[in-house]
């Protein structure tokens, strides 16, 4: 495997407490968090508790603006052009339910990598506004189709939205090619879905030439729950009007008739927050910097690609993945057994994975007839020994299932 070598491995799982206490390859789901970040957000639970809430948030103030500054640099952007959030799907609504201009003729494109909580939303701005919703199909490599998406743009297409690395499986789509084609289009808004890539793979919002990017704090970046941010390109910001807002992101005139917005993307904010969680977030970030992002991309797709091969051979075992390129989700299924039941022999086992529901991806999933999948998910701490051990969980299950038929 290329990227680090075996002893910065055990460098960073000597800085990850629960490696000593479980094989977790279930990194896209939450990961484990390093010390620093646990130390960060537990220091500041305690300082809460001596010193008072808003107190202990005065004494963060150099750690809260470290964290805007490191997520900005993270993936190539501006610290006013990042908003906190208490989850991905929050991030990304602030901005999309923001585009107050929708009506009825204006276009939402979208892809078959699309999570739930997206469509459910474009569902409902497609009904309370007119705008239409359509899915740009797949090409031959089950990733967005270039083609399909540069035919079907025309100055109707108020947004595009593209899922980075979905929810279900190894697929990394090509959003920079995506943003080379939706930057023909001046009046459309790019929105990048970020959840399963920030942490994961190097992204850079000016390579990829999105205007919105939305992630969480806990998966790939190995932050804290309960965080996630936005990120929204500056030359944008004017055009999004909050779905609401409260007194962190806008000035109530005086004589109490109107309201300024915030200039920058703190217009997405709310005051009353997670403040540990937001402490936390930026440790981890300047965590993923110092390990860094490069690297870490060589290395987990690499690791996965490895145990991708080594399911395929599995009898009975079946990979899901799609893609031309591909990451650190791999998913699979086992022939004639339930995908939450090897989830939860893999659990008992001591392996960390997660069965995943088509209702999650329905408009990849649903035309592919798959009901549910197995995922794991690989990070940069993860050992060749800890994917022995699901495949060991994995053969038992395959072959389990032979004996009883
Ligand atoms: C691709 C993708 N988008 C969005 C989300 C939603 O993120 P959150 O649960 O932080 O709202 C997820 C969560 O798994 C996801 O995988």
């Amino acid at each position: 495997v290329s990227g680090f070598t075996a002893e910065e491995v055990t460098g960073y799982r000597a800085e990850t407490p629960g490696c000593a206490h479980v094989a977790h390859l279930n990194n896209a789901g939450a990961s484990l968090m390093p010390a620093p970040v646990h130390d960060a957000v537990r220091g500041h639970l305690e300082r809460e508790a001596l010193a008072g809430g808003y107190e202990a948030e005065d004494e963060a103030a150099d750690a809260i603006a470290d964290t805007y500054a490191a997520l900005a640099e993270l993936i190539g952007g501006a610290s006013e052009e990042i908003a906190f959030a208490e989850n991905a799907t929050r991030a990304w609504d602030m901005a999309c339910y923001a585009v107050a201009d929708l009506g009825p003729g204006d276009r939402i494109l979208t892809e078959r990598a699309e999570y739930v909580s997206q469509h459910l939303a474009f569902l409902q701005l497609a009904k309370r506004t007119g705008a239409s919703v359509e899915v740009i199909d797949d090409d031959e490599h089950g990733q967005i189709d270039l083609g399909a998406l540069a035919a079907a743009m025309d100055e109707r297409v108020r947004i595009v939205n593209l899922v980075h690395v979905p929810t279900y499986g190894g697929l990394i789509n090509p959003a920079a090619e995506v943003g080379a084609i939706v930057r023909e289009h001046p009046r459309t808004l790019y929105f990048l879905d970020a959840c399963q890539s920030v942490g994961q793979l190097d992204v850079d919002v000016e390579a990829i030439g999105c205007d919105v990017l939305s992630a969480p704090g806990r998966k790939f970046l190995r932050g804290p729950r309960g965080t996630g941010f936005l990120w929204v390109r500056e030359s944008r910001m004017a055009e999004l009007e909050p779905p609401f807002m409260d007194l962190r992101g806008a000035h109530w005139a005086r004589g109490g008739e109107g309201y300024e917005l915030l200039p920058d993307a703190r217009r997405f904010e709310t005051w009353e927050t997670y403040v540990a969680g937001r402490v936390g977030l930026g440790v981890a970030a300047r965590y993923a910097l110092a390990v860094g992002v490069e690297r870490i991309e060589g290395h987990v797709i690499a690791l996965a690609a490895g145990l991708r091969g080594a399911l395929a051979e599995l009898p009975g075992v079946r990979i899901r993945d799609t893609g031309a390129r591909q990451g650190a989700i791999v998913t699979f299924t086992v022939d004639g057994v339930d995908a939450g039941a090897v989830a939860a022999a893999a659990r008992r086992a001591g392996v960390n994975v997660n069965a995943i529901p088509a209702e999650h991806a329905r408009l990849a999933f649903d035309p592919r007839g798959v009901d549910a999948v197995v995922r794991s998910s690989v990070h940069y701490f993860t050992t060749q020994e800890e994917l022995d051990r699901l495949l060991a969980v994995v053969s038992a299950a395959a072959g389990y299932r032979g004996a009883r038929i």
